[in-house]
Formats: C-alpha cells, structure tokens, sequence
C-alpha cells in the first residue's frame, strides 16, 4: 500500500482490520518499523480523535511526529494552479507539498469538504495535490468525500462486538441544524460493501448518498422499517448530495432513541463522534446501548494498521 487515501488503496480490506486487531494485542511488535521514519499531521479543520490517535498510533510505531494547522500554524494555501497570488493565500500547495515533504516519510492531511461546489469536492483536490507534490505516501484523515481511517476502525469494532458471523448493519441519518459533509457516511458504506454483512442505509427522501458510495446496499427510506433486527446502527447526519450541502430536513423523529433501538436485535449503536446528545442520539442510548467509547479507541488501531503496512511497504 502506497498511499491511503481511499479504499482503492487497499489490497486486502479484510486483511487490513485483522492488522488493526493484531496491532491492538500487540503495539509495540513493530518499533523497529518506524525507528527514524517522521510523520507529518496536517490539519485543515478542527480534530480530537484523528490528531490524538494518529499520533500515538505512530509514535507506538516508533515514529517522530510533526503536527501543523494548516493556514493557522502556517501560511493558508492555494489549491489552484494558474492563478495570480494576489489574495489572503500566501503559498502554493505545490512549494508547500514538496517542502513539507521533504522534512516526512509520511504525510496525513485532514481537509474537509467546502460543501459549496460538488464537482470540486468529489474531485478530492487537496488530497490529489498532496498525493501530486509530496513525493511520499499520502494518508487521509478525513477529506471533502470519506473517512477511510474511521471506516477501518468501525470494521474493526463491528468484528469485535458482533454475535452472527453475518450481521444486518444499518447506517441511519441523523437529524441536524447545520450542513455537514458527506464522507463518513460514504466511506462507512464504501467499507462495509467489502464485508458480507447484511447492508441497509435509511434516510429522508432527497438524502441518497453518491451511487458508488451506496453500492450494492438496500435503501429503505422507513427508519422504523429498518431498524427491525438490526444488530448494529450507525449513527451520522449528512447533508444532501443531490441538492448539494444543503439541510432538507431536521425532523426531530429520526433521532435515535431507546424505542428506536427497540426494534433491533439487542443492536448497539455507533457513531464516530463527535455527537450532540439530544438532538442526533438520546442520553439513554448513548449510555446503555452503545460501543461509540470503544469504537473511538479503535482508531489508535485503524491508523497503526494503516501506517505499518504502508511502512512495511517502504
Ligand atoms: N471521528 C473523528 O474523526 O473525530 P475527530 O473529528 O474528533 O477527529
């Protein structure tokens, strides 16, 4: 694995969570791995899971770290090319990319979605353009279209905690005010796609996520409907793809509550957090019926697999 930007980076999905779960039982197996090897932790936007494990996931890979916010820590910078740097963008990605990485063995950017533009969104131009100017392996911490670092580490959650060895997970919309990007829920379904699990995603009318995010899951628009012996929900709010980051609907009845979870099959609900209470999920489901606390702590493992074989690689 050279980079690991989205899923089509990957060779072996399943082969990637036993690596995580291997890394869990075992996280110092492979200091040698990242002995003098740096890592770059470039963030666009706001981040506690993703900053804190990523960084303890390499430095138990027995690499050094560099962490930057990017246009607050550094020069904001320009994505475009051809154009007269005339405004509040002070350096080019291209300088910026190859400087940077200069100075890492492995660069990992998070930069979300702008939700303004689809076309430039789903063309993933930061990612591309650090995977363009770098010179070493890109890895994505959340960008304008997936997650792929939360998706290892829900796939290794769901392994951990299911009960059939072919479970019905449902990935539910969520109600919220504000407009959020896409790419959890994209990359969840891109994932679980991968496995053998019984797929169904619910969501108000206009909410239907990119085709080849959906894939081969079945799209039932009752939440009551599909819910029913569900063994795991996945929470999230996403804004529509179709009318493109706009906030449809925040119909309080989609929240998730215990009548809700009711309707599963002692089903455990996930969500890869942050979460508002009250508005998305209750009190009483986060508490009692969910894995979200162990789900979080599963990205240290999803970004160590990640980051060993891309080292093992080099
Ligand atoms: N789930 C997740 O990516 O959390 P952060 O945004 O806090 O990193």
């Amino acid at each position: 694995m050279k980079h690991f930007i989205s899923l089509h980076d990957v060779d072996n999905v399943q082969e990637l969570v036993q690596e995580g779960i291997r890394q869990k039982a075992n996280r110092f197996a492979d200091q040698a791995l990242g002995k003098n090897k740096t890592i770059g932790l470039l963030f666009f936007n706001q981040s506690l899971r993703t900053r804190l494990s990523t960084q303890k996931a390499a430095e138990n890979l027995g690499m050094n770290v560099l962490m930057m916010n990017v246009g607050q820590d550094s020069w904001q910078l320009e994505m475009e090319d051809g154009v007269i740097m005339n405004g509040d963008k002070a350096e080019h990605v291209k300088e910026a990319a190859a400087v940077i990485g200069s100075y890492c063995d492995i660069i990992a950017v998070r930069a979300f979605a702008g939700l303004k533009d689809r076309d430039a969104d789903y063309k993933e131009i930061v990612m591309e353009k650090f995977r363009q100017y770098a010179g070493v392996p890109i890895v994505n911490l959340e960008s304008a279209t997936r997650h792929p670092c939360q998706s290892l580490a829900d796939l290794i959650t769901i392994e951990e905690f299911k009960k059939t060895a072919r479970p019905k997970v449902v990935l539910t919309w969520l109600p919220h005010f504000k407009p959020l990007p896409q790419a959890v829920a994209n990359s969840f379904a891109e994932w679980v796609n991968k496995t053998d699990y019984e797929f169904v995603i619910t969501h108000p009318e206009g909410y239907d996520l990119a085709p080849e995010m959906v894939g081969n899951a079945k799209v039932i628009y009752d939440q009551n409907e599909a819910l029913k012996g569900a063994d795991f929900v996945y929470g999230k709010n996403w804004s529509s793809y179709t009318h493109y980051g706009q906030v449809l609907s925040q119909d309080p009845s989609w929240m998730i509550t215990k009548e809700k979870m009711d309707l599963t099959n002692n089903g455990l609900f996930m969500h890869c957090l942050p979460v508002r209470r009250n508005l998305k999920v209750t009190d009483y489901v986060l508490d009692n019926q969910s894995v979200v606390i162990p789900q979080a702590a599963n990205r240290e493992w999803s970004a160590q697999a990640v980051l060993k074989t891309i080292l093992a690689g080099m």
